[in-house]
């Protein structure tokens, strides 16, 4: 991971415009010193998403997602923190320093792959254009792709026999080998050979919509019917989704996700004016690509072929979702008939007879798993029992407690038999103080949170604070983080937020109310209180500690009552 200094760190963010970054993704309405919009992270219909200019932080109030730029970045778009810190930083005109230097050659490795990723993608789309393109051509013109559409997914050309590489990005033996490294040459037994030859380009972009990779379909017949890039470090297939970059606003914009198998889906459906497709590349649909769906939308629909390998492939997706799955979402599942996908189905009745369709016949999550369970099952009561055996299998693989108990209802109505209670064992509860008393949450909660909202109020604090929650793993590590922001940090809700990119409480005490000097006060002294207390319970101590203990109790008692 790169080190970058954290002044460099200020010196972006104060150049960066949370307001403005978050504002070309998300309609924001000025609401007191706030500003409001709809949430891009979960489904809502009115805002509860608000970003704060002074604070230069942004957060969720529905579902708690928050923090500063460089968060807002990776979550929404994928971005790792190195890659936002360095695209922000050319953003602002500043150039990422030396001491940034370890990963530094990774990075231009990476940004040397993906130039000529994007160089290839054009020498393909050239061809396509070009007199050798002219197979390619006729063939998406069969498919009934229109040439708009076609340069706008960089659709290409590989024309057959070797050696087109070669000869469109140069002999140069180092981008022969960087071409072999992202898999698009392979060494034969006479030199280089390329991969793709005498197949149409479907170029496959990351979130950012850089290419990353390629999918390649044969003209005619032939084995195999489409050929995929090979992983490499930039092209992982089960964290990729076609169309994901392309389709991303307008899925958010129509309320509309359409999950379909293969490529040519994807861009039927964007030519009949539904450019809303997502399809894995030609692997069986993972979990986070399931994440990165429900993410996008509350009620995609799962299109499947009729055929068993469809109810397979949409049985495997609705396992790989469990873990996922809540309340607020509501996926459906459509199987079309024998022998159709979504593109021949769209060639054949068009666009409005197939949004016809998916409101016909699209069938919710829970319904497609009781009637895949029944399939799997069979009849008479050893099918019930097996039936009951899966459903408690799957129902233990699920995330949301109440989704789980809806569900296992359903499951028991069909078998007529009393399913386990499937109970995942639930998020560790606090632990108890030691001394068996449970310390109060929200107190303690309170009391970080008036800290983080002015750090300076450090310096208040007493002799000894550095020890107040040892028995929370939970606050400890924050706390102690808290206790050593330096004076001069400009950022210093910043600096909390790069030091525990996970922790969503620290953009949320950030944002909410502030607490005022008295409050802090009260609460300090109740936990200042609450400390005595568990360290006179410990026993371990001199009898000058104890007496020193037991007058600053005297003492904090009186305080609390005047
Ligand atoms: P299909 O065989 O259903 O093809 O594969 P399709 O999308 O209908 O393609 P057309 O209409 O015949 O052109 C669905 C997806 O599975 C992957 C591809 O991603 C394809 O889009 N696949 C299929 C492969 O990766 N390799 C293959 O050999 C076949
Ligand atoms: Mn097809």
């Amino acid at each position: 991971m790169a080190h970058f200094p954290s002044s460099f760190l200020d010196e972006v963010l104060s150049r960066t415009d949370i307001v403005e970054l978050i504002a070309h993704h998300v309609q924001l309405k000025k609401s007191g010193n706030n500003f409001m919009g709809l949430c891009p992270f979960h489904h809502e219909k009115s805002p509860s998403f608000s970003v704060s200019a002074d604070k230069q932080l942004f957060y969720c109030f529905g579902c708690g997602k928050g923090g500063g730029a460089f968060q807002f970045l990776m979550d929404h778009d994928g971005y790792s923190f190195p890659e936002v810190v360095e695209y922000l930083a050319e953003k602002a005109g500043l150039t990422v320093p030396q001491s940034a230097a370890p990963d530094a050659d990774e990075q231009a490795k990476r940004k040397r792959a993906l130039d000529l990723l994007d160089r290839v993608t054009e020498a393909f789309a050239k061809v396509l254009v070009a007199e050798e393109g002219l197979a390619g051509r006729d063939y998406f013109h069969r498919r009934k792709l229109p040439d708009d559409l076609i340069r706008k997914y960089r659709l290409g050309f590989a024309p057959p026999g070797y050696g087109f590489l070669a000869r469109s990005m140069g002999r140069d033996e180092r981008v022969l080998a960087q071409l072999e490294a992202v898999g698009l040459l392979f060494k034969g037994e006479r030199g280089y050979a390329d991969r793709f030859r005498g197949r149409v380009i479907f170029p496959i972009r990351d979130r950012r919509g850089q290419v990353v990779g390629f999918g390649g379909r044969i003209l005619d017949q032939g084995e195999p019917k489409y050929l995929n890039s090979p992983e490499t470090p930039f092209f992982h297939k089960s964290d990729l989704l076609y169309g994901f970059s392309e389709h991303r606003d307008e899925i958010r914009k129509r309320k509309l996700l359409l999950v379909v198998e293969g490529y040519m889906d994807v861009l039927a459906l964007a030519a009949h004016d539904l450019p809303v497709g997502l399809a894995p590349l030609g692997t069986a649909i993972g979990e986070r690509q399931v994440r990165e769906i429900l993410r996008l939308n509350d009620a995609p629909v799962f299109c499947f072929d009729g055929d068993r390998a469809g109810k397979q492939a949409s049985w495997r997706a609705l396992e790989r979702m469990l873990p996922v799955l809540d309340a607020e979402h509501g996926p459906r599942f459509l199987y079309l008939p024998e022998g159709e996908d979504p593109d021949s189905l769209l060639q054949r009745e068009g666009g409005a007879a197939f949004i016809q369709r998916i409101e016909n016949e699209a069938k919710p999550v829970l319904k497609t798993w009781i009637d895949g369970l029944l399939n799997l099952a069979g009849r008479g009561p050893e099918g019930r029992a097996r039936m009951a055996k899966k459903a408690d299998a799957m129902l233990a693989t699920m995330k949301d407690d109440y989704l789980r108990q809806a569900w296992r209802l359903e499951a028991e109505n069909v078998t007529k038999l009393h399913l386990k209670d499937a109970v995942k064992p639930r998020k560790a509860t606090p632990r108890r103080g030691i001394g068996g008393i449970a310390p109060d949450a929200k107190l303690r909660e309170d009391f970080v949170a008036a800290l983080v909202q002015n750090p300076a109020r450090v310096q208040a604090l007493p002799a000894g604070a550095e020890q107040f929650f040892l028995d929370d793993d939970g606050l400890n590590q924050l706390y102690t983080r808290v206790l050593h922001i330096s004076a001069d940090d400009k950022h210093p809700i910043q600096t909390l937020i790069n030091a525990f990119p996970e922790d969503e409480r620290i953009p949320r005490w950030a944002t909410q109310a502030e607490t005022t000097d008295d409050e802090f006060c009260g609460l300090l002294l109740a936990i200042e209180q609450e400390n005595i207390k568990r360290r006179l319970r410990q026993g371990d101590l001199s009898t000058e500690e104890i007496t020193r203990l037991k007058r600053r109790e005297i003492e904090i008692n009186r305080q609390r009552r005047g």
